[in-house]
């Protein structure tokens, strides 16, 4: 387990972070749009669930082509979401609580407003124009490398002004910085300083693969596994144009740009296969604390595959590495749409179980599901520009239900995305109201992983599957607790002694049999999942 310099285990290591969509989650000043002051007055929730952490995706001036991944002012707040006193307000509060703060850097690229950008178009020879990356025309006047945009058509924007392209990942709006260029990195890492300064805990830095691209431009190979229905941009593999080899450097210096503070957690957002992930810990492990691992996202929902996903995973990691796991975040469709409302409990049970540190995405711990956008409400660039085949993002970005108020108390005014058709229902006030609510299976998970380090700390025990029957053990200091997850809808039971199934049920996600000890066969319910250890110790 990570230590640090007095050896304890650092406070992610142990601790769960929350990831907040600053637009959807409380909105103060009636705009119908959720902002920081919102987020102070919403506190209480991620106290009362028990994280640790809260994750802010981008809350700096933008124009918000993309909904603040087009920063125009790395050292700024939005009006949108408030001032600069409320962000320090927001630190404060949060600190106070013992919540940590991490923020979102965005540092692949800028807006194209932002004034670096808006000097760097202005001409060939101006002092800026290295920062991005410009290239003359292929010669037959098209692209310089058949590099494609993830949101859709060519990476590559013609600028009639001075005759060249510009490259962009992602939106036109959202121009690539040039991070082979000294200046480019220093100015990020001060932007860094200066909220590191500010006490900020640390930084998930947006698709950091892609920081840097080939230095020989050369052209994107086909992808062999290219089908209709996915994205366009698919058709390529990355080979040239992300995870190249350099970027090992820069996350190094991200690193130690982190590490020029206390106990400061550099997260990487990384899309890649689980072998080339754990490259993102870095030589020595002095890159990212942790490479984002998005496994669960995109892994068939049956015991025996994630049962190979983490052993696959566990294998993978280098010595001393932290592991982490991520069920939901606002680019992925919501886990209770994707696994259902019944199992969601159980990956609940999964995501706070498993060795390393969990993120929970905002909503999820009320089961939100998946809101079906009208086409006239659609707000994502990414289904704008590439519509119908299901890449919208809106869907899991929808406005947090709060209780059964109007507009389920998240905004006098009316949303800026639609609210979904269960919020007068299943909001905060009604979840947390009903012992057995999928709330307060997350606030009782979090508060055992608390009580008990074998959850957070402990080794990771591969047991068994059998059929949609997933056991694991975790063990720390000579203790350990067994996990048994039904992943299916049918019953299914396990002999006791097989598996050392001793003790009693310390948590079920039905939350219904707390203390029951276990016989001789452990008798799981369909959609059913169960901690099992030794009885608490009684309160003298
Ligand atoms: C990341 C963000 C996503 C954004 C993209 C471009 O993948 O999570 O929301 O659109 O980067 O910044
Ligand atoms: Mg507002």
């Amino acid at each position: 387990m990570p230590m640090t310099k007095e050896t304890s285990p650092s406070w992610w290591a142990a601790g769960a972070l929350y990831q907040i969509y600053p637009r959807s989650f409380q909105d103060s000043d009636s705009d119908g749009i959720g902002d920081l002051r919102g987020i102070i007055d919403r506190l209480d929730h991620l106290s009362d669930l028990g994280v640790d952490a809260l994750w802010l995706s981008p809350i700096f001036p933008s124009p918000m082509a993309d909904f603040g991944y087009d920063v125009a002012d790395y050292v700024g707040i939005d009006p949108i979401f408030g001032t600069m006193d409320d962000f320090d307000a927001l630190v404060l509060t949060a600190h106070a609580r013992g919540l940590k703060v991490i923020l979102d850097l965005v540092p692949n690229h800028s807006s194209d407003q932002h004034p670096w950008f808006v000097e760097s178009r202005s001409s060939r020879d101006n002092p800026k124009r290295d920062w991005y990356l410009w290239r003359d025309p292929a010669p037959d006047g098209g692209p310089p490398t058949n590099w494609l945009s993830e949101f859709g058509g060519s990476g590559w924007e013609y600028d009639d002004a001075t005759g060249q392209y510009y490259y962009h990942a992602f939106l036109k709006q959202q121009p690539d910085l040039n991070w082979r260029n000294p200046q480019v990195r220093a100015a990020i890492y001060d932007a860094m300083r200066f909220w590191l300064k500010k006490g900020v805990d640390g930084f998930r830095v947006d698709v950091i693969w892609h920081l840097i691209k080939d230095d020989r431009y050369r052209d994107n190979p086909p992808n062999p596994e290219f089908r209709p229905g996915l994205p366009p941009h698919a058709a390529l593999l990355t080979a040239y144009s992300a995870d190249r080899p350099e970027t090992q450097e820069i996350v190094a210096q991200l690193r130690a740009v982190c590490d020029e503070f206390d106990q400061r957690l550099l997260i990487g957002e990384i899309y890649l296969p689980i072998e080339r992930l754990v490259a993102y810990y870095g030589a020595d492990l002095r890159g990212a604390h942790l490479p984002f691992n998005f496994a669960l996202l995109s892994t068939p929902w049956r015991a025996h595959d994630i049962a190979a996903l983490i052993d696959r995973y566990e294998a993978a990691l280098p010595p001393g590495a932290w592991p982490n796991w991520v069920l939901g975040n606002h680019d992925r469709p919501r886990v209770a749409s994707r696994v259902g409302p019944a199992q969601a409990r159980v990956a609940a049970m999964l995501l706070l179980t498993l060795r390393g540190t969990p993120t929970l995405y905002y909503g999820d711990e009320l089961g939100m599901e998946q809101v079906d956008i009208a086409p006239q409400d659609v707000q994502d660039p990414f289904e704008k520009n590439v519509p119908g085949i299901g890449v919208g993002r809106d869907g899991c970005r929808t406005p947090m239900p709060w209780d059964s108020s109007p507009n389920a108390g998240f905004s006098d005014a009316k949303p800026w995305l639609p609210l979904g058709p269960d919020a007068a229902q299943d909001n905060v006030a009604n979840l947390r109201a009903d012992a057995q609510s999928i709330l307060n299976l997350y606030r009782a998970l979090l508060r055992l992983r608390r009580a008990r380090p074998q959850l957070s700390l402990g080794d990771y025990q591969p047991l068994a599957v059998q059929g949609e029957l997933l056991l694991y053990r975790r063990c720390h200091q000579g203790e350990s607790v067994l996990i048994a997850l039904n992943l299916g809808a049918a019953p299914v039971s396990a002999a006791s002694d097989a598996f050392g199934l001793d003790g009693e049920v310390l948590l079920s996600t039905l939350m219904d049999r707390a203390g029951e000890r276990v016989g001789a066969t452990l008798d799981l319910r369909g959609h059913e999942g169960v901690i099992i250890g030794r009885a608490p110790e009684p309160v003298v």
